[in-house]
């Protein structure tokens, strides 16, 4: 699991005005909430006391009240008011847990999970205009969205999603099952992940879904597919066009809860039967699909990805997963992987939290121990 990297942590209807949402990421618990401005504010769910849960607790007037003893952090982290001890006290400098930085966007609540400065973020992608657009009118886009949780790490996850061979074998509504050879394309390479532009043989029509037989001729050309992922929120965007210019293009994200355990937030738009009335069918065909990949991916073995290039035999068919592993691996000798046993040896005494921005201010003062990682920090 990777630090220094946005995350999808809730949708922006989860977390209401006057009550925090308790969400784990990367083996953690966070605390989402909304501050006076309205503004949704995330910190480690561990209380600087004595580790209550933050999330557990209140809200009052834009600032979070552990669940415990009431001690109550502004929208930066800082304590400002410890209850027992009464209003005219000096709070200590330690009373404080970490805050990271947030952004709404596609209707999700993304956070950042490290402490690089804002300069040096990565940026989050913007290539999906299409939700905006669909949210806006139904008239070019319809679109449903399908959020669910796999009890599968998220590396092995997002794997399935950018494989361009599985369909043919692991759905049975789309991919071609009498012509499963890929065309083998260049993958492009974009600073955080990779892409592959290629035609692919159109599904046998009798396995396709009545909706989309209801829009597509039995014999027809070939699809034009886009597969783009970034590791920047563990997304990706998939860009399917059929010969007549029915099109489907799906953006999902991935949030590791812990390294068994992944939630996926999804959005998919489509440029036929667009109105509402049809959007059930099509989540049926989402859901569909998402519980064959499931099967595959949870049962993959070993669980998580091997640590090296050679742990496995990619072949050139694999062509997202090659430089999705590369970038995992860069990224990891940087520093910026947690080092999941280590965690759990130092988790069972010390609270651990992702270090945030905040502490490149002041990095001695926290109760909360920084994450252990595979490789020292070497990023600046
Ligand atoms: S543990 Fe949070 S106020 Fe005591
Ligand atoms: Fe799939």
């Amino acid at each position: 699991m990777l630090i220094n990297n946005w995350y999808v942590a809730a949708v922006e209807d989860d977390v209401k005005v006057g009550k925090p949402y308790r969400v784990k990421m990367l083996g953690l618990w966070f605390a989402l909430f909304r501050n006076k401005a309205n503004e949704v504010v995330c910190v480690n769910d561990t209380c600087s006391h004595r580790g209550g849960s933050l999330g557990l607790g209140k809200v009052n007037n834009g600032r979070i009240a552990c669940s415990y003893h009431g001690w109550e952090y502004n929208s930066r982290g800082r304590c400002t008011r410890i209850p027992a001890l009464g209003d005219e006290v000096k709070i200590p400098g330690r009373a404080r847990v970490d805050c990271y930085p947030v952004v709404v966007r596609y209707g999700w609540i993304w956070v950042f999970l490290g402490d690089l400065p804002e300069e040096k973020r990565p940026p989050i992608p913007d290539n999906y205009p299409y939700y905006d657009e669909a949210m806006a009118s139904r008239e070019k886009w319809g679109i449903v969205h399908l959020n669910y949780e796999v009890q599968c790490n998220w590396a092995r996850s997002e794997e399935n999603s950018i494989d361009g061979a599985h369909p043919s074998f692991v759905h049975s509504s789309f991919g071609n099952k009498r012509d499963p050879k890929l065309m083998l394309v260049e993958p492009v390479a974009h600073e955080w992940g990779s892409s592959t532009y290629r035609e692919r043989p159109p599904a046998e029509y009798r396995n396709l879904s009545k909706m989309t037989q209801s829009v597509l001729e039995e014999k027809r050309g070939n699809n034009k597919a886009l597969t783009w992922f970034s590791i920047v929120g563990i997304s990706h965007l998939i860009d399917v066009e059929r010969s007549n210019g029915v099109r489907h293009i799906t953006f999902a994200a991935r949030t590791p809860i812990d390294v068994d355990n992944t939630r996926i937030f999804s959005h998919q738009v489509r440029n036929f039967l667009t109105g509402p009335e049809h959007d059930e069918e099509r989540l049926e065909g989402r859901k569909k699909a998402a519980a064959e990949d499931t099967v595959v991916s949870q049962n993959v073995n070993p669980r998580y990805l091997p640590r090296s290039m050679s742990g496995e035999l990619l072949v050139e068919s694999d062509q997202n997963e090659a430089p999705f592993r590369k970038l995992i691996y860069r990224l990891a000798e940087r520093g910026w992987e947690i080092d999941i046993d280590e965690a759990e040896r130092q988790g069972r005494y010390n609270a651990l939290a992702i270090p945030c921005p905040l502490r490149r201010e002041n990095p001695k003062n926290w109760i909360a121990k920084p994450i252990p990682t595979t490789y020292p920090r070497r990023d600046d």
